[in-house]
């Protein structure tokens, strides 16, 4: 008998550890507030990614799916959400970063409280130049942004995570083609820097940046999320327990969810956030 080899199952919904590693950058928009939230994937993707997050509503959150016929570049999100956006100011996060901090709620919303303009983070990194790279003038503005430099003008990276205004559209639509074939981001943001509305704002050492873009990148993310989770006995990246403790949906709710994991640890877990957060309103999980 034969069996498959390979699961053809995209990256994005390959676990880190305990969850699908789309969860994380999911709770990362939830953590900002965000509940209305288009997921772009390519076409074939589209499916599995409905099945794994259906509309949304077990975590307050509308979804909305859009198709990326071809990967031809972040920058191109803009452009395919141009409808779904309608005008407004939006984050966008990519689908294999983790972000972990204490504080990540209240930077995100300091992001999105900039109406005008954008928001980026730099994160200092051993191999910058995997990245996009922040070029400081000795003064600490931000000179350039440089799309995988070979000799990093410096170790700040830019994450992905990206808070532009209501303009980003129409500017994306004016970025033309790296020599990679992509509509690069960096491209983007470089408008905004052009224009001088450009926020880099240092994510310090306090926070984990990771991405999974090795093989050895994507081991570290499921061994910090194991190792923090054993340790705390909280969980990281958990959807549901945030949409629990934002008020998006009620104990009923969470308790059906639980159920739904039956006698699995995140059922387990689930079930202990209810009575703990029943018995200290207080209470700062997330
Ligand atoms: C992309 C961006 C890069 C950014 C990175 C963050 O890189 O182009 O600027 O620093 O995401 O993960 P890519 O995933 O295309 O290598």
């Amino acid at each position: 008998r034969l069996y498959p080899i390979t699961m053809g199952l995209s990256k994005q919904l390959l676990p880190i550890y305990d969850k699908p590693m789309i969860y994380y950058p999911i709770s990362v928009l939830m953590l900002g507030g965000i509940r209305e939230i288009a997921i772009i994937t390519t076409p074939q993707d589209q499916d599995q990614f409905r099945r794994t997050l259906g509309d949304g509503s077990q975590w307050g959150l509308s979804l909305t799916y859009i198709p990326q016929p071809s990967p031809d570049g972040l920058a191109q999100a803009y452009i395919l959400a141009r409808d779904f956006l309608n005008g407004a100011p939006s984050a966008m996060v990519l689908g294999d970063n983790i972000f972990f901090g204490h504080g990540l709620p209240e930077i995100l919303a300091e992001a999105d409280a900039q109406t005008h303009g954008g928001t980026v983070f730099g994160y200092r990194v051993a191999d910058p130049e995997r990245y996009g790279v922040v070029d400081f003038a000795p003064d600490g503005s931000v000179r350039a942004l440089i799309e995988k430099p070979t000799h990093p003008p410096s170790p700040f990276a830019v994450t992905g995570l990206y808070f532009l205004d209501g303009t980003a559209p129409d500017r994306a639509a004016t970025v033309t083609p790296s020599a990679r074939g992509e509509l690069e981001i960096t491209s983007l943001l470089e408008s905004y820097l052009h224009d001088g509305t450009l926020r880099v704002a240092k994510m310090g050492r306090g926070f984990a940046w990771l991405d999974t873009g090795t093989h050895a990148s994507l081991l570290d993310a499921g061994n910090f999320v194991r190792t923090l989770e054993q340790r705390q006995g909280m969980q990281t990246g958990s959807p549901d327990e945030i949409a629990y403790a934002q008020g998006w949906i009620s104990a009923e709710d969470l308790a059906a969810r639980a159920s739904l994991f039956g006698k699995n640890e995140y059922g387990t877990y689930l079930y202990s956030l209810l009575t703990a957060i029943t018995a200290d309103h207080s209470s700062d999980r997330r």
